[in-house]
């Protein structure tokens, strides 16, 4: 029998032994030389803690909001594509796994399964990623559905104007499902049967014209809340600000998009600064132990977002898999949070790490 993962990173093994070769590489992978990809899990590497001792570390306190709803810790699931190719049940597995952690799913507009589906099939608080269509009409008819159906925000991705080049998926000649959401909306013509379909589907459906006026038409459509996800930068995050959305994401899609983007991590201090607490930041890419949790916290974001560990989570065990590697995320956070002398969040100040940046400053 195949030994109990102890960590989120045991995970990845089991999900390689549970998927097709074609599936793993599809999640697994990222853009190009994957430079970014290795980045987003060892720029964490690089942080170093300054602990306080004796503080009274008796309970922890990891409990918060976002937007307003309470969640039990500030771990929350990153929307990722196509649930069903790890397990049958698809993102209403995610789902319910979300739901018994009190914890916030963001469900993908790429899913396999519908909002319908997923907002019956338990009671989490559900947040809604989208794309932009060059069908406008579509992304408004699958947001409004998104809204009638309780999901609480809108998650509009803007690092994919097209998507990045992942070479595994060429090479496996990688084909996408169906997008629930949309079955007999959109033409199956992009299909090749040369090989993957992913970069000619994407090609034929995302608006590279989207920008940052279009804000006002996500306004236009729904009364959610919009927030953003794949700012890397300062300057965008101050546009951002202007343009009056309700949060950030700081985000390099997990390295699937732009090869050699920093390490999220890395910029993350830089467009918190910029927002100067006037909005959410999140960040998501690499984050893999509680550690990585608490060094994003001191360094200003008010939650994570994780995306591989909870599709290998399902992959190898379906909905409790995707418990089990919140669980532990959240177990490893409270443990660094006793550890470093901080009892509630709150108590995680930027005083608690020290970065790469610190370091060489230090040195001048
Ligand atoms: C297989 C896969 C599919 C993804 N699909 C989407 C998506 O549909 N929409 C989106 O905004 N981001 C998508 N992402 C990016 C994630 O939301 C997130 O930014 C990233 O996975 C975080 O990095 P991590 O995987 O290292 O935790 C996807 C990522 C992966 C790995």
């Amino acid at each position: 029998m195949a030994e109990e993962p102890v960590n989120v990173n045991e995970f990845q093994e089991l999900a390689r032994r549970a998927l097709r070769k074609m599936y793993f590489d599809f999640y697994n992978g990222g853009a190009e030389d994957q430079h970014t990809l290795k980045e987003n899990e060892e720029a964490f590497h690089r942080i170093t803690f300054r602990p306080r001792v004796l503080v009274d570390v008796s309970r922890i306190n990891m409990s918060t909001t976002i937007l307003g709803y309470p969640t039990s810790a500030p771990i929350m699931i990153a929307p990722t594509g196509m649930h069903k190719l790890a397990h049958p049940e698809g993102e209403v597995a995610t789902a319910r796994a979300a739901a018994a952690c009190n914890s916030i799913m963001v469900m993908s507009f790429s899913s396999t399964c519908t909002v319908e589906e997923v907002a019956s099939s338990c009671n989490a608080v559900r947040f809604f990623q989208i794309y932009v269509f060059k069908r406008r009409d579509l992304t408004a008819m699958v947001v409004q559905r998104a809204e009638r159906c309780g999901f609480k925000a809108i998650i509009f991705t803007v690092d994919a104007p097209r998507i990045g080049r992942r070479e595994a998926d060429i090479k496996n000649r990688m084909i996408a499902p169906q997008l629930k959401n949309f079955e007999g909306l959109l033409s199956t013509e992009v299909a090749s049967d040369k090989g993957s379909n992913l970069a000619a589907s994407a090609a034929a459906r995302l608006d590279p014209s989207v920008c940052w006026k279009d804000i006002e038409w996500l306004r236009s459509i729904t009364s959610l809340p919009i927030l953003i996800k794949g700012v890397l930068t300062a300057e965008d995050a101050t546009k951002a600000m202007e343009v009056g959305v309700a949060g950030i994401v700081v985000s390099n899609h997990g390295a699937r998009q732009l090869d050699y983007s920093p390490a999220t991590i890395t910029v993350l201090e830089e467009v918190v600064r910029a927002v100067g607490a006037k909005i959410p930041v999140l960040v998501d890419g690499g984050v893999r132990r509680g550690t990585d949790i608490f060094k994003a916290l001191a360094l200003g974001a008010k939650a994570v977002l994780i995306g591989r560990p909870v599709l290998y989570g399902l992959a190898a065990k379906g909905e409790h898999g995707v418990r089990q590697v919140m669980e532990m995320l959240k177990n490893e956070l409270e443990l660094t949070m006793a550890l470093s002398g901080c009892p509630t969040l709150k108590d995680i100040t930027r005083s608690h790490v020290r970065t790469e940046h610190d370091r060489l400053n230090c040195r001048l």
